[in-house]
Parts: structure tokens; sequence; C-alpha cells
């Protein structure tokens, strides 16, 4: 069953709202994690708090909760669900407070859904996605998982009407940064590369998986950005996020395929490790 929590309740997700006065929905004011349980087990659980804390400190919030608390919420939240698959939104905002720019005088309000785990298309991950290049109009803070998501959602639409899977930003620069709601890699001569971490981009938890796993199985793992020209001149590339957690881009859209425009062996094995990380099959 799906289920939210709020403020200290947990109820069922249709029933769940939001006070129109809570910061979150009036101003984007607040932080979020997106979290997978694999047969009740958290995947990389302490490095999602990590963020999560990271992310509240730098926009000057006190989450007000600590991490075993937040855990032990978690925790209830599965429990009650009764789910083994399982994926947690949690969003943490300014609070409820008129509406006014400066900070409230408010404890911040914690917010969470559990659900279960969304499901890849298996011919995406057979076939390979197809990604539209789109300008990166986020702001320079782009390292805080900021509720405020609108460039990202403008990108993803535009890569939707498009026919793709995804939006892959670029800067004015020139270079890729990630994906609207993913890191992008390619793979050349056997090395994965992606951009580095920095305000440029989400420092993405699968992205840390990947490079661990690249790390154990000695692939190199370049920390380098890319220009859309050494995209298409790639063997191999690939998004990795929480929700998708490897899936192979075959082609950039309007401009030709990349590589021989299948996926390639390095994602399939880099796929396979990680479903033994997380001890699944991989029909799960
Ligand atoms: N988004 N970059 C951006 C901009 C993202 O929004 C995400 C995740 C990632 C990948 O991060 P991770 O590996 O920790 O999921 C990178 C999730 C899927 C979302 O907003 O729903």
């Amino acid at each position: 069953m799906s289920l939210a929590y709020f403020n200290g309740r947990f109820v069922p997700l249709e029933e769940a709202v939001v006070p129109v006065e809570e910061r979150g929905h009036q101003f984007g004011d607040g932080v979020y994690e997106y979290m997978r349980f694999y047969d009740g087990k958290g995947f990389m659980l302490e490095e999602h708090l990590d963020r999560f804390y990271r992310s509240a400190e730098l926009i000057r919030l006190n989450a007000g909760i600590s991490r075993a608390e937040l855990l032990a919420v978690m925790s209830e939240l599965l429990e009650r669900s009764g789910l083994r698959h399982a994926d947690i939104y949690m969003q943490l905002t300014r609070g409820i407070a008129p509406r006014n720019h400066p900070f409230p005088d408010a404890p911040a309000s914690l917010s969470m859904t559990v659900k279960p785990s969304r499901k890849v298309d298996p011919e995406l991950r057979k076939q390979g996605a197809s990604v539209l290049l789109h300008p990166d109009e986020r702001w320079m803070n782009c390292h805080i998982k900021s509720l405020n998501l609108l460039p990202n959602v403008l990108a993803k639409q535009a890569a939707v009407d498009a026919g793709c899977f995804e939006a892959v930003l670029i800067r004015e620069d020139g270079y890729i940064t990630e994906g609207s709601s993913s890191n992008m890699y390619l793979v050349k001569d056997g090395a994965i590369r992606t951009a580095p971490l920095s305000n440029r981009i989400l420092p993405g938890i699968r992205r840390e998986a990947v490079r661990r796993i690249a790390l154990e199985a000695g692939i190199p793992f370049i920390e380098e950005p890319f220009t859309p020209a050494e995209l298409l001149d790639a063997d191999e590339a690939f998004l990795t996020s929480t929700g998708i957690e490897i899936i192979p881009v075959v082609q950039l859209h309007g401009q030709g395929p990349i590589g021989s425009g299948a996926p390639g062996g390095t994602v399939r094995e880099l796929h396979r490790l990680f479903l033994e990380k997380t001890s699944l099959p991989a029909s799960v």
C-alpha cells in the first residue's frame, strides 16, 4: 500500500495534503531525497542522508530531526506499507507560515511518501534510450537537491515532446552537465567519463555507486566534462539515477547514434554488477 507521512502523522497517500501556506508549496523553499529499498533494505541510505543534511545546511534550513529519528520514520512508513521493493521520497521545507519571503519563525516541515518501486520498461533497458540536448537553465547551486525543479521539468518535457527519454543539459561553455533528473556518462576506449562533482551537478548516489563498482572492476572512471561532439564520438553512453539505476543511451536526438547505436558491453556489465550489489535478480 502507498502511504504518506506529514509532520508526525501517517496517512493513506490519497488523503495526504499539505497546507497552502507551506513554504515548499509557495516558494519551493526546501530540499528533498529519493531513496530505494530492495527487499526491505535501503540502498546507500547513509549517503542519501548525508546529502539530505548537506542540502538543508546549504539553504540554511535546520532539519530539527536527527538521523536516527528520520530512519525511524522511514522504517515505520515501510512497515506500515507492507512494501519490500519500495521508493521513499522525503521533503523538508522551511515550514508553515504566512506568505512572506524572509525566513519564518517556524519549525521545518517534513513529508514523505512510500510507493512500490517504479519499474523501468525492460525494452528501454534492452534497446537503449534517446536523449535530447537542452540548455542548462538552472541556477549555479545544482549540488543542492532543491525542491525547485522548474528548469528540470521544462527540459524533461521538451525531451518527452521530442520522443526522447531524457534531456541532457548543456551549459553555455559547451559542456554537458547531467540529465534533467539523472547523471550522464560516456564510455570511450574502455574508460567511463562524467562531469566532475561541482556546483553544476547533483552528486548522484547512483553515480557514487557506479564510481565504486568501476573502481572494483578496474574500469577507469574519469571525472572530466564532455561535449556533444565527444558524446557522438563515444563507444557507449549511459544515465544513472535512483529510479532508472543504469540505462544505456544510444541516440542523440537529431544528431545521430552513439557508438553502434545499440547498448554496449561496458554498460551491460555495470548494470550486472549493480544488480549484484542490490542482491536482486535482473527481473525485479
Ligand atoms: N533525481 N541529477 C539530477 C538533476 C537528479 O534530479 C537526479 C535524481 C540525479 C541522480 O541522483 P541519484 O543517483 O541520487 O538518484 C542526478 C531523482 C530521480 C528525482 O528527482 O526523482
